[in-house]
């Protein structure tokens, strides 16, 4: 058993790093992790542990949404510190046995990694003690497509995951990209989004009038207008 002066001390990656590499065996073979899906936004998610009910959920939710993921550029990418004899046992449980919220038959085609040695988890700071020494915690890492980490969300054990927020941040982000603007506290596809100030700002009034009115400005570091989000990819 490993002592704490023995534990391989990792620095957790942070937004704007690059996305650290690894190889490994999933459910869908090999990878070689992120040069694979070079050119696509990846979601790496972790969770605690096969055969658990709010992972389960959480699988089965994933899984039946892939396809909104794919058509966003979005591949997903999971990962525990289960085995692989596990992982195939687990989602072929799910595929046959569970039917759950309308769902049923659920197929995960995703890969699945298996990390019994832990050495993925770490490196990507999803095990986190004061939570549990032994399983990961459910970590989601949002990756763009030049393999660049751009957010990181951790939820603990014992809560599910929302994958409408999954998808509205990698939406806002792919738009923020794009379009170059931010966007606003519940921003929702479709609402007005933050236009950054200009190098010389004026008044809100002043900023209103250069749009013809297409800006709302609440002051002048604080402007809105609509936008409508094409092909983001
Ligand atoms: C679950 O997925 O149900 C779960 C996993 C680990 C701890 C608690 C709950």
């Amino acid at each position: 058993m490993e002592t704490m002066l023995e534990q391989k001390v990792v620095a957790m990656p942070r937004i704007g790093d690059k996305a650290p590499e690894f190889k490994a065996v999933t459910t869908q073979g090999e990878i070689h992790f992120p040069i694979d899906y070079k050119g696509k936004w990846i979601i790496l998610f972790s969770h605690p542990a096969d055969f658990t009910p709010v992972c389960t959920t959480e699988f089965m939710t994933f899984a039946s949404r892939e396809e909104e993921f794919r058509k966003l550029n979005c591949q997903l990418v999971g990962l525990s510190v289960d085995g692989l004899f596990s992982h195939i046992a687990w989602l072929r449980t799910i595929k046959d046995k569970i039917e759950y919220k309308g769902m049923k038959n659920i197929e995960v085609k995703f890969p699945l990694i298996e990390d019994i040695t832990m050495d993925v988890a770490r490196k990507y700071g999803m095990i986190q003690p004061g939570e549990s020494n032994t399983k990961a915690v459910r970590a989601v890492f949002f990756i763009d497509p030049k393999g660049i980490i751009r957010a990181i969300i951790y939820y603990p054990l014992s809560t599910g995951r929302n994958f409408d927020e999954l998808k509205r941040a990698l939406i806002a982000m792919q738009a923020a990209d794009k379009y170059s603007i931010a966007t606003p506290a519940d921003w929702k596809p479709g609402e007005d989004v933050i236009v950054p100030p200009a190098g010389s700002c004026g008044t809100a009034k002043e900023r209103m009038e250069q749009t013809n009115g297409e800006m709302k400005c609440y002051d002048w570091f604080f402007c809105t207008k609509p936008l409508v989000l094409q092909d983001l990819n």
